[in-house]
């Protein structure tokens, strides 16, 4: 080497790299990223009464664990006899009961009340004597677990250290994940690889994974996990797989995450040990009992069952003329005794109602109120139809005030282009919850959880699991505060601002490329990837996207008014008679409710062909502005994140692109009207993207 080239090279390993060269981050850690916190005072002990629960000693592991990274020292460790002092500066974990044991300040426990079991209270302290400690306190152990992530949240965020006081508690009783996953680890709407849980491996082959899930449920305070899909299969309620769910039970139970299992109705007729699976038959009433006593022998804290029944060919009490509330009241009895509940699913349409689809649920269930057992539950989409970009709130949510209901949320991204495509959905949760609030009882989100590093199939899906935990913990919080929180864990504090900015206009641009104006489903037939309005020979009418779209050479839009399906009818009176004017629609709700001519007037001044075609335009653009936003921020992110993320963007303009294009070719050959000035043509025909074929397109299955 010549001289030269020495120097240059010793000048290069000099050279401080930054910490964005430095790392080659491929997602794993989630939100639970902790690094260096350069001059800030963080604890070195941390103090308790006992060594405590699993569920205590996930506490201390996890402070250890994001201390050792943020102070670049392992704290000690102090358990602490009657009577004896915390280290100044130290964390302490204490419940109620020990507060009360050590003499503990009647005021500290004085704000633990009301905050129920799962609550904390995170509070800076300073005795008399000067000495100064951060307090953890809880009811029950589950709290303390949840404190210690408000704890390492607030580090992480450069929150100040010595003045907090927070006391904060769940909303919601129930905030369950629901895994679509199969037992041969295929994940139905999953696009993440494999299902988490390898089946094959379970009961005695425990995953490092398995805890680093509970881990990050638990960080969000999300409290229980349906494990296989609402598809299910009997096999799900044999021996072998219910010691399977045990093995995983056992994990997940010191990080406060019960485990349900979703059943198939016809299970003990499948099975060959019943001849019916009629709910009124004492035989079968008495195979579910034994059943559930069965499970509760290996998972004491089991949660119970969720059902999809008579829906999307799954058997159900239907089939023996008996209704959703006879099949949900047979199910709870055999769990009332363990305290188990039942979720059972409104997301029902049949084949023989010629009705509209959005109907369905609520005719079906609406009439039920009042019917069902009290630890039965009643999940309902957060939509009348299927979880599409933007839909209604469900009319179920106000119309069936003696049953509890819970919402539940896609996260995995089914109809908003996989995890390929960035939309971070909290904008949707928030927006729905703000009109369903009052009557949702819990959350359910169907997980965007597989096997892939970055557990949710992208980095920024990661995001959708994230607001999801956040809105089940408390219905009311804003989209954009939970976006600038993950992005300021997840990245940096100063990247977050332009990634939360990011974020929020993401969804909107997927609506507008997709489905404007109230449009839906109007996806591919089966995987629901990419664009397909021109579908109209399916077997059943509801299949179609041409069944939503209702277009023909006069208008366009699906009349939900009472000259229509008069699904209208079935919102508040007060909200019925407003939207039953489009003029007072809003825009967003538009062609949902409404059928309406092409040269309609919109507010905006341009007709409704016009509209349209400007919100096609508009979700493209967005994109390329997510696409520069992105790269502005290259300097602040990791190089291998920024590029993994980089990519998928430009596949998204891709397909936002073909979106519009596809969309306006097939609504032009029906409108029969010219492109106004300035908008572009589509670069092929129609034909072409009719011809346009995806047999391997993922998650169908
Ligand atoms: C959608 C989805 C199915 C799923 C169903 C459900 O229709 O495409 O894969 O099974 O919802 O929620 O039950």
């Amino acid at each position: 080497m010549v001289i030269w080239q020495r120097v240059v090279l010793a000048l290069a390993l000099l050279l401080p790299l930054t910490a964005a060269q430095a790392e080659q981050e491929d997602g794993y850690e989630l939100w639970l990223r902790y690094r260096t916190l350069a001059g800030v005072a963080l604890p070195k002990q941390i103090a308790l009464a006992t060594p405590g629960s699993p569920t205590v000693q996930a506490a201390v592991q996890e402070l250890q664990r994001g201390l050792r990274a943020m102070a670049g020292k392992e704290p000690s460790l102090a358990v602490l006899s009657a009577g004896a002092q915390p280290a100044s500066g130290a964390i302490v974990l204490a419940t109620r009961t020990q507060l009360a044991a050590s003499g503990g300040q009647a005021a500290v426990a004085g704000a633990l009340e009301g905050l129920g079991d799962e609550g904390y209270l995170l509070r800076s302290m300073c005795e008399p004597n000067g000495r100064r400690y951060t307090l953890i306190a809880a009811n029950k152990d589950i709290g303390l677990l949840y404190g210690a992530f408000a704890w390492l949240q607030a580090a992480q965020l450069g929150k100040r250290l010595d003045a907090l006081d927070e006391r904060n508690a769940p909303k919601l009783a129930r905030r369950v994940l629901n895994h679509w996953d199969n037992l041969d680890r295929t994940v139905e709407r999953g696009y993440s690889g494999e299902s988490i849980w390898n089946w094959w491996e379970l009961p005695d082959i425990r995953d490092q994974r398995y805890i680093d899930y509970a881990r990050a449920n638990a960080s969000l305070g999300i409290n229980g996990t349906v494990l296989n899909n609402v598809n299910s299969k009997p096999e799900i309620l044999t021996a072998p797989w219910i010691a399977k769910a045990a093995a995983l039970a056992d994990v997940l139970r010191p990080y406060g995450l019960r485990v349900y299992l979703s059943v198939r109705w016809s299970t003990p007729l499948e099975l060959k040990q019943t001849r019916t699976a009629d709910p009124l038959d004492p035989q079968v009433a008495q195979w579910w009992r034994d059943k559930a006593d069965e499970i509760y022998r290996v998972i004491p804290d089991f949660g119970g069952f969720l059902v999809k029944a008579n829906s999307e060919g799954q058997p159900g009490p239907q089939d023996y003329h008996r209704t959703h509330a006879e099949g949900a009241n047979m199910l709870a009895a055999a769990l009332a005794p363990h305290k188990g509940i039942v979720m059972w699913r409104a997301f029902v349409y049949a084949s023989e109602q010629p009705d509209d689809r959005a109907k369905q649920a609520y005719s079906d269930f609406a009439p039920l109120d009042g019917k069902f057992a009290p630890n039965v539950v009643v999940q309902v989409k957060n939509g009348p139809l299927d979880f599409q970009p933007r839909e209604p709130v469900h009319p179920l949510f106000g119309a069936m005030p003696k049953t509890p209901l819970m919402m539940e949320f896609q996260v995995t991204k089914e109809y908003l282009g996989f995890a390929t495509n960035l939309a971070y959905l909290g904008t949707l949760y928030e927006e729905t919850l703000r009109d369903a609030a009052p009557a949702v009882a819990g959350m359910a989100g169907v997980a965007n959880i597989g096997s892939s590093r970055t557990w949710s199939g992208s980095h920024f899906d990661q995001a959708n699991w994230y607001a999801f935990g956040r809105l089940a913990w408390n219905p009311q919080a804003r989209a954009r505060d939970i976006a600038l929180e993950w992005a300021g864990r997840t990245f940096s504090a100063k990247a977050a601002p332009d990634i939360a900015g990011l974020m929020m206009m993401s969804r909107e641009a997927v609506v507008d490329y997709m489905t404007p104006l109230g449009l839906t489903h109007l996806m591919g037939t089966g995987h629901h990837y990419g664009p397909a309005p021109w579908v109209s020979d399916l077997a059943r009418p509801e299949w179609n996207p041409a069944y939503y779209h209702r277009a023909h050479s006069k208008g366009i839009g699906f009349d939900r008014t009472a000259t229509g399906s008069n699904a209208l009818a079935q919102y508040a009176p007060a909200l019925a008679q407003r939207w039953s004017d489009p003029r007072n629609t809003p825009p967003e709700y538009l062609l949902w409710f409404h059928h309406l001519p092409w040269d309609y007037a919109m507010p905006s001044g341009r007709t409704l062909w016009a509209e349209l075609l400007a919100h096609y335009d508009s979700g493209v653009a967005a994109v390329a502005e997510m696409q520069q936003r992105w790269q502005r921020l290259k300097p602040l992110i990791d190089a291998r994140r920024h590029q993994e993320v980089a990519q998928r963007l430009a596949v998204q303009r891709q397909e936002a692109q073909w979106w519009r294009d596809a969309s306006i070719a097939y609504f032009q050959s029906v409108s029969k009207l010219p492109l106004p000035a300035g908008v572009q043509a589509p670069p092929h025909s129609l034909e072409y993207y009719k011809s346009l074929h995806f047999p391997f397109a993922p998650g169908h299955g």
